[in-house]
């Protein structure tokens, strides 16, 4: 494949990356300004990081970003109370959070997305790997469980989401096929 996968200077291709988030996910204009203060406050955290998957051509086609959980980050402080009622807590400590992946529909199962998260938790210091995902059956729920995501928690609500999401697990380094 004429892509090249490799780390991303995210606060400097913060638009390319959610113009693909945006039709991957399908954000709004509005969605895409809030979510551009978030990344760019995301990449001041220590330890933040962030690989892309860029064309010969240099257009960034998909993308994954991540950091050491912190108890005091907000995502964190949603999903406690749910992990807590389910006993598994203690995934909140010593975890890697993959905290966005998308991958443009144009360029979507050819494994770009599989090879961006494993290649971003192969280089986590943690043990293990934490994420949310729109708990429904999507491409995504299917790879987070094919690479050993399990679920922690379901139907978590976080305001202002539409949707419920579930927060999903897995021991590192990620499965291998
Ligand atoms: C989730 C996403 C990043 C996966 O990227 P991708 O490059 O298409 O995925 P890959 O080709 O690496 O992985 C394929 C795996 O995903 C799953 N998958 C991909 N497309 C699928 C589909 N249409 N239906 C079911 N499972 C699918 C399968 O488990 C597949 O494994 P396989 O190769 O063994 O069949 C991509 O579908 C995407 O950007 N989706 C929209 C945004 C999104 O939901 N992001 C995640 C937010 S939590």
């Amino acid at each position: 494949m004429d892509l090249v996968i490799g780390p991303l200077d995210l606060s400097a291709h913060v638009d390319e990356a959610l113009a693909v988030q945006a039709v991957a996910f399908g954000l709004g204009a509005e969605e895409v300004a809030v979510r551009r203060q978030i990344v760019l406050r995301h990449m001041t955290h220590p330890g933040a990081r962030a690989l892309g998957a860029t064309t010969r051509q240099g257009r960034l086609v998909g993308f994954v970003y991540g950091m050491p959980n912190d108890r005091a980050h907000w995502w964190s402080t949603i999903v406690e109370p749910y992990l807590r009622a389910e006993g598994h807590e203690g995934w909140l400590d010593d975890s890697f959070v993959i905290t966005e992946l998308h991958v443009h529909p144009d360029w979507q199962n050819r494994g770009i997305g599989r090879s961006l998260i494993t290649t971003i938790t192969d280089s986590a210091a943690e043990p293990r790997s934490i994420l949310s995902a729109i708990d429904t059956d999507s491409p995504a729920r299917a790879l987070y469980r094919s690479l050993g995501y399990r679920d922690l928690a379901r139907q978590v609500l976080f305001p202002s989401a539409p949707k419920p999401y579930a927060v999903m697990g897995a021991p590192l380094p990620l499965r291998r096929r």
